[in-house]
């Protein structure tokens, strides 16, 4: 059975299938509505309805009842019971047509390089590859090779570029169905399905100040951003606050160094915030958003892109408000892993 969506105050209407969730639907109608994680756990499909109920999946966990009770809905994991309208008021109607399409392009594995215990450096490429365009910032989901319609999302780790290559970041989830297949069975060569690209994070056109925070595979769009910064030669002050455990968690500090050396204006400060006893380590020690607080004075008119887990998000927010940050220039991608 099909319901039908009404996106007011647009008029623009789409149909919606019971296996789907509104988001999905809206997807394969080709429009992007507002999201984030897909899962339901950072509160960036939220959307007020003005006709009809939802019925919600078990993965919504940011929404309350009495959100849903006023009516709110979290686009992502929920299903439409009748036709439904959502009030979108506070949209600009451009903003519904994504910049690049949603497709779904075959891919093969080039390289799997383990860059730390359980982090895995992936690169795909593939002819198909050739014509995906995306932003930094954004993301894909790849087929669990052998499932039925089992998909993971993880975020590019590089510019858009005519050779099809594709970099990204995997954390390697104890018992997670591609974490498995990567240590396990993956080969180079081996045939990959991806869909993309998905996500709102990106930079904005300014020439304000950057503050970047990130943790664990929140690296790999923060990397994708860097190298855009670095081919438009921006001017921009640009801080990148890094959090991780010990120093057998830190990657890519070459890739870092040779991207801020082309970079007018850069720091890069990683915090390690439970050193082994082995470690020789003379940076900042304790969380990156303890590091942030003490690194950051005022941030009136700076922006802040932040990636990695929800909590770490949630005190890098509050942090980067503290210093007089804007809300409206804080963007952040809120890893939900999936196994
Ligand atoms: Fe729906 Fe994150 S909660 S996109």
């Amino acid at each position: 059975m099909s319901h039908t969506i009404t996106l007011a105050p647009f008029g623009i209407e789409f149909p919606c299938s019971d296996e789907d969730t509104v988001l999905e639907a809206a997807f394969k109608s080709g429009l992007s509505l507002r999201y984030g994680c897909k899962h339901g756990g950072c509160g960036g499909c939220k959307a007020q309805l003005s006709q009809g109920d939802v019925e919600h999946n078990e993965h919504a966990s940011a929404i309350s009842e009495d959100e849903i009770d006023n009516g709110i809905a979290l686009l992502c994991c929920a299903y439409a019971e009748e036709d439904l309208v959502i009030n979108l008021e506070d949209y600009d109607e451009a903003e519904l047509i994504p910049e690049f399409p949603l497709r779904l392009y075959g891919a093969k594995v080039a390289d799997i390089r383990q860059v730390t215990h359980d982090t895995v450096h992936l690169i795909l490429k593939g002819s198909e590859l050739v014509n995906y365009k995306f932003t930094p910032g954004q993301y894909l989901e790849i087929k669990v090779p052998g499932s039925a319609e089992s998909w993971r999302s993880f975020s590019m780790a590089n510019t858009p570029n005519e050779s099809g290559r594709v970099e990204l970041v995997v954390k390697l989830i104890p018992g997670g169905a591609f974490s498995n297949y990567l240590k396990n069975t993956a080969e180079v060569g081996d045939d990959i399905e991806v869909r993309g690209p998905y996500g709102q994070f990106q930079l904005s056109e300014t020439s304000a100040d950057i503050v970047m925070v990130a943790g664990g595979s929140g690296m790999a769009p923060i990397m994708a951003m860097l190298s855009q910064l670095v081919a438009e030669k921006s001017s921009r002050n640009i801080r990148f606050f890094y959090g991780a455990r010990a120093c057998k968690d830190l990657y890519f500090l070459d890739e870092i160094q040779a991207l801020g050396s082309q970079l007018n204006s850069f720091e890069f400060i990683p915090a390690l915030s439970a050193l082994d006893d082995e470690d020789d380590w003379h940076g900042e020690t304790g969380f990156v958003t303890e590091v942030l607080e003490k690194h950051c004075t005022s941030l009136r008119g700076a922006e802040g892109y932040l990636c990695g887990p929800p909590p770490m998000i949630d005190a890098a927010v509050g942090v980067l408000k503290g210093k007089g940050m804007f809300n409206a220039r804080i963007k952040f991608d809120k890893f939900i892993q999936n196994t």
